[in-house]
């Protein structure tokens, strides 16, 4: 059996969450293949509702492996502690495997990421503090520390004690902070090494005898298309590749593995952190959607921008990741609303653009060209088959289909899994 990949096609949080754990039940293994503790899932099992950083959503399910790939990076008292909150809450994480080619977040990852963030002044990026863009920098640099280099400690030490010198070196001197001890790095990681040990496998290996075994695997992306780090918007995006390039490179799998590409995609848009955001709203009809949608980060607690659905964004979406098709999420939020509008192109200067325009100055200064559709009034959450959806709220998805040129396959109406409607047989 094949792998399906699960990808946001906006800005993160388009319900991958929800959309990872409904799937999850006809595969045997969800794997994380890239960010690390930036991204958040809510996930409504039954009334527990459960937040996630790191760790897959499959956890949920005994019949299903989850994994830590290649491609992430990984703070290892933030993963312990999270394991915990689970094993509070009844779940069995025993059978969680992660790969000892990740990459480890290291104390001064964390205190760079903020500092470079304040030394940025106005043109932060918004970054969620976690040190994620120091790690993957070090990654590049071939001076960063992996999970494995956890259970050679004489290896662990020698690479600390010469990325220690360069980074003590920049904290003191360019940022005026106390420099950290390799020794007492070294204590602490000891010790997440000992309880992480349980975990530690040859990920690539067990996902490929999987597929030989005709398993079906299910890669699970964190972030979202316009936060990729080659196919976002550059520099207000986040340090690894969400696309579905980047589920290979993060599991070890290859373009043939892959049958099903399926975009994550909210029926409107929002966006966390600094950057453009053409079709963005900024009036009452944005509070009504942040307070309608809960738009508040899972992970930082921070209130999301919001704006209209931008089908420019998605058709780009569409042909970087190969999509198969969309699982449109959040449909009831946009009930009660008059009328609805979805961007379909961009004006800048004279000229339209259809698709997402080659340079970052265009799109700064894009104008979204609107297409207005009537709304609902209907209250959509209770909607158990796509059929029985009010007219217009069919209508929309049509012409969302439509713009997006790729099918619509699920519409979700609220978080729980049995309100999901399926559309396309
Ligand atoms: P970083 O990933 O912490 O380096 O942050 C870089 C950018 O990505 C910032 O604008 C963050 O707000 C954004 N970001 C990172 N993770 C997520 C996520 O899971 N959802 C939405 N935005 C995110």
């Amino acid at each position: 059996m094949p792998a399906h990949v699960i990808v946001g096609t906006q800005w993160g949080d388009e319900g991958k969450g929800k959309a990872t754990d409904l799937l999850a039940d006809d595969v045997e293994y969800v794997v994380r293949y890239q960010g690390g503790n930036n991204a958040g899932h809510t996930i409504l099992v039954g009334d527990r509702l459960l937040k996630l950083h790191l760790v897959p959503s499959g956890v949920l399910y005994p019949h299903v492996t989850p994994v830590i790939g290649d491609g992430v990076v990984l703070d290892p008292g933030v993963l312990l502690d999270e394991l915990d909150g689970l094993v509070e809450q009844g779940v069995d994480v025993s059978h969680l495997a992660i790969s000892g080619n990740a990459h480890l977040i290291m104390p001064y990852h964390r205190e760079l990421d903020r500092l470079t963030e304040r030394h940025l002044g106005r043109q932060k990026l918004g970054t969620t503090k976690r040190g994620i863009g120091p790690t993957y920098a070090d990654k590049a640099a071939r001076v960063g520390l992996r999970v494995q280099d956890l259970y050679d400690m004489k290896i662990f030490r020698q690479k600390l004690d010469v990325v220690l010198k360069e980074k003590n070196a920049i904290l003191s001197r360019v940022y005026n902070r106390l420099p950290m001890r390799a020794v007492d790095i070294e204590t602490e990681y000891t010790v997440y090494a000992e309880r992480l040990r349980p975990y530690i496998m040859d990920t690539v290996s067990m996902l490929h005898e999987a597929l030989e075994r005709q398993e079906t695997i299910l890669l699970e992306g964190a972030q979202g298309t316009l936060l990729d780090l080659d196919h976002g918007t550059y520099p207000f995006v986040t340090s690894s590749n969400p696309v579905a390039g980047g589920a290979l490179t993060g599991a070890g799998l290859g373009p043939r593995d892959i049958d099903r590409v399926i975009g994550i995609t909210k029926a409107y848009v929002t966006r966390v952190g600094s950057g453009p955001f053409p079709t963005e709203l900024h009036d009452d009809l944005a509070e009504h959607l942040v307070r309608a949608g809960h738009e508040h980060g899972t992970t930082t607690g921070r209130r999301r921008r919001v704006g209209w659905f931008d089908a420019v964004l998605i058709r780009y979406a569409g042909r970087v990741n190969g999509l198969t098709e969309h699982f449109l999420t959040k449909l009831d939020v946009l009930s009660e609303l008059d009328t609805l509008k979805v961007c379909r192109a961009y004006r800048y200067q004279d000229e339209e653009y259809e698709h997402f325009p080659p340079h970052q100055s265009i799109f700064h200064h894009a104008r979204p060209v609107y297409e207005e559709l009537p709304g609902w009034w209907e209250d959509l959450t209770g909607v158990t088959e796509y059929a029985k959806l009010p007219r217009n709220a069919q209508a929309f998805v049509d012409r969302l289909e439509e713009l997006s040129r790729v099918p619509i396959r699920y519409v979700s109406v609220g978080p729980a899994r049995s309100q999901t409607l399926e559309r396309h047989s």
